[in-house]
């Protein structure tokens, strides 16, 4: 079964190799015929992409300041380029979404998770995913980005960690060990993929 329409999200750890399985897996499923689009958070569209580096670069903004900043690119970045393209009958692949905010700004951040999930979801713009991959680690040992690990330190990163642990548990979301072998990631994650496909149609 093809999986046609579906909105499939990446979600981890700085360091977790995100990046490198949302391409190795939109490839893959590109040569099986799939129509992929290929997106990412904080960006995916004009809007936030402009917003990105006003963001990222922000050494201490207020919790809701940063929540209520994610949550207007998340609205953009559904209208304008997540809808269309499941409209189209594409795949949509994320690389960060809503998960992220609900453990940045909420678990880590101290925000409630339930009130950072009313807010995304003020305007109806904003779609759940069909599936949310975590990949999962046990130490920051495979930080790629050490400045902005350097940055925030290791119990910050710890936190991260421990927050996307609990919410995945919480939220049913897929959990791969990240510190298997790229191949067995990337075919785990496929597979997944697949499964999902066939119990939708
Ligand atoms: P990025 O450089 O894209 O990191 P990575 O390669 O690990 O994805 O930076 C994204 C940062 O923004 C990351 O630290 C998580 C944070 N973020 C939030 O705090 N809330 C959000 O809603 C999103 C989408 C990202």
């Amino acid at each position: 079964m093809i999986p046609r329409s579906s909105f499939v999200v990446f979600e981890g750890v700085d360091g977790s190799g995100k990046s490198t399985q949302l391409e190795r897996v939109t490839q893959l499923l590109r040569k099986e015929g799939v129509l992929v689009t290929a997106t990412r958070e904080p960006g995916g569209c004009g809007f936030a992409e402009s917003l990105r580096s006003l963001i990222l670069d922000q050494d201490e903004l207020d919790p809701w300041a940063e929540a209520m900043v994610m949550g207007a690119s998340r609205i953009e970045h559904c209208r304008t380029t997540i809808r269309p393209a499941l409209a189209r009958g594409e795949m949509v692949i994320s690389d960060r979404y809503l998960g992220s905010s609900l453990v940045y700004q909420g678990m880590v951040n101290g925000i409630d998770v339930e009130e950072i999930y009313r807010l995304n979801h003020l305007s109806a713009e904003v779609i759940d995913p069909d599936l949310v991959v975590l990949l999962d680690l046990e130490s920051p040992r495979k930080i790629s980005d050490q400045s902005t690990f350097e940055k925030r330190g290791e119990a910050f990163w710890f936190a991260v960690r421990d927050g996307y642990r609990e919410l995945a548990e919480r939220f049913g979301w897929f959990i791969i060990d990240a510190e298997m072998g790229l191949e067995d990631i990337t075919e785990a994650i496929i597979g997944r993929i697949f499964e999902k496909a066939g119990s939708k149609s």
